[in-house]
């Protein structure tokens, strides 16, 4: 039994080197991108040991596949006969299992996905995705919940997105590598992660342009092929352990990251008057009785501020000397964890989308709940930097996307336990995170 709550003693600085996980948001799209594949195998380095993998390493193995996960490495083996119907426990576990929604129609010509539901985040809709799908010539139906996708054959179009889409420029991409003729995808997401799929993509045989602009050129194929690839390190993941520097006034490296992944991270922190060291492959944020101004910070699609980095950088601000203000334009309401903050002594005022933050000079030590994966690793960070002790809860969330988490933050110096669950006497083994 993984224990859902953690015991942080705060106000120590954290100090050293972390490097960077596998990117969790890179490697969900690959793994679906194997799909695609008929009797053919793809190989996966640097595949991060997470919750949200194992969910769609279930998937991918309820529709067929053979999976071996071991030390980074996944091998997906796809059979030539696929199911088409997707488990709905499953997918309702995970918004991200709309991306077999793609592969599935083009591979097999049907597919049922249960509609992923909301979440803490906001409502979440795919509609850009079947849109886009029904423009390549898919009949898209809604029956009890479900999309129920078919097709005779898919033909290559021009898609353009109303708004830069992560998981539908992914599912499109996915769709037209396997689709004959040119897909041109306009008003196309261009985070690091998309490049990645196009990496993965291109290694089975697809011939992909434009990956990383608006703009991506898709020429697909019917027979793709044995694939190896290597995920990208997870720049949300090493943003969150240099924001636990910060906010504890220590010294974290970050390595084996592209800090280009993470300007938009650092400028901030830069313009907060937080001394950084950027070097080829690391950032680092200095210690000398580290202070920081109130910045202002709106979220946008990459290359701009992260939606993912939010919650995080919310918590930092909190004890920055003066006011902040951040707009959140990317979901419709990613404000859940204010509440929890308030709790610690923060000073936010919500305003729609809108959260003006007034620097507190400390913040002290509560039990706290996660409502969800960022807001989890949010709370964590105020807790390293609170007074006194912080007891987060529903840590379920948090294990979806940190590996290795506890061992990572005690490399660092922090002083935080995992406590007994509050169920039945389970062995308490340290989470996978
Ligand atoms: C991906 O989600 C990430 N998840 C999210 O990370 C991330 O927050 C998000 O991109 C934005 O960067 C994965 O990659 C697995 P979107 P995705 O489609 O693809 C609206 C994390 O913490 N929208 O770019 O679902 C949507 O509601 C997670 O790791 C529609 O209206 O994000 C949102 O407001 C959280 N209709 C906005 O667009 C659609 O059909 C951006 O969503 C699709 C999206």
């Amino acid at each position: 039994m993984i224990s859902d709550r953690m015991l942080i003693r705060g106000g120590k600085p954290l100090s050293g080197l972390v490097s960077a996980q596998g990117a969790k948001n890179a490697a969900l799209p690959a793994m679906a991108a194997s799909l695609l594949l008929r009797g053919r195998r793809l190989k996966l380095s640097r595949v991060p040991d997470l919750q949200d993998i194992h969910t769609m390493a279930g998937l991918l193995r309820h529709l067929g596949a053979e999976i071996e996960f071991s030390g980074g490495i996944m091998t997906i083996d796809v059979p030539e006969d696929l199911k088409w119907e997707t488990p709905s426990d499953l997918v309702r576990q995970m918004r991200a299992s709309s991306l077999v929604l793609g592969p599935l129609v083009a591979r097999c010509g049907r597919a049922v996905l249960p509609l992923p539901g909301g979440c803490a985040i906001g409502s979440r809709p795919i509609d850009f995705h079947l849109k886009a799908l029904s423009r390549m010539g898919a009949e898209i139906d809604l029956e009890q919940g479900s999309v129920h996708a078919r097709t005779g054959g898919l033909s290559a179009a021009r898609i353009s997105f109303d708004f830069p889409s992560v998981g539908a420029t992914e599912n499109i991409m996915m769709t037209a590598a396997l689709t004959e003729g040119e897909t041109a995808i306009e008003n196309a997401a261009r985070e690091p992660e998309i490049v990645n799929l196009a990496d993965v993509l291109r290694a089975m045989g697809a011939s992909i342009e434009g990956d990383g602009t608006g703009t991506i050129l898709v020429r697909g194929s019917r027979d793709l092929g044995d694939a190896e690839a290597t995920i990208i390190p997870d720049r949300i993941e090493a943003s969150t352990y240099l924001l636990a520097g910060v906010i504890t006034r220590g010294r974290v490296q970050v390595g084996g990251i592209d800090p280009g992944h993470i300007a938009a991270l650092t400028a901030k922190l830069e313009e907060a008057g937080v001394p950084l060291d950027i070097g080829p492959e690391a950032v680092s944020a200095a210690r000398e009785g580290l202070c920081w101004n109130g910045v202002t910070i709106k979220t946008l699609p990459y290359p701009g501020f992260p939606t993912d980095m939010q919650p995080q950088i919310m918590a930092a601000l909190c004890l920055a000397e003066g006011t902040s203000v951040i707009h959140e334009s990317v979901f419709d309401s990613r404000y859940m964890h204010v509440g929890e903050f308030r709790r610690m002594g923060c000073k936010i005022d919500i305003q729609g989308n809108t959260a003006v933050i007034a620097g507190v000079p400390r913040v002290s030590g509560a039990e706290v709940h996660a409502s969800d994966l960022r807001a989890g690793a949010a709370l964590i960070l105020l807790g390293l930097a609170a007074e006194g002790e912080t007891v987060v809860c529903e840590l379920k969330h948090v294990w979806r996307g940190y590996e290795m988490l506890m061992d990572k933050m005690r490399s660092l110096g922090a002083d935080i336990e995992l406590l007994p669950c509050d169920g039945p006497e389970g062995a308490l083994d340290e989470a996978g995170g």
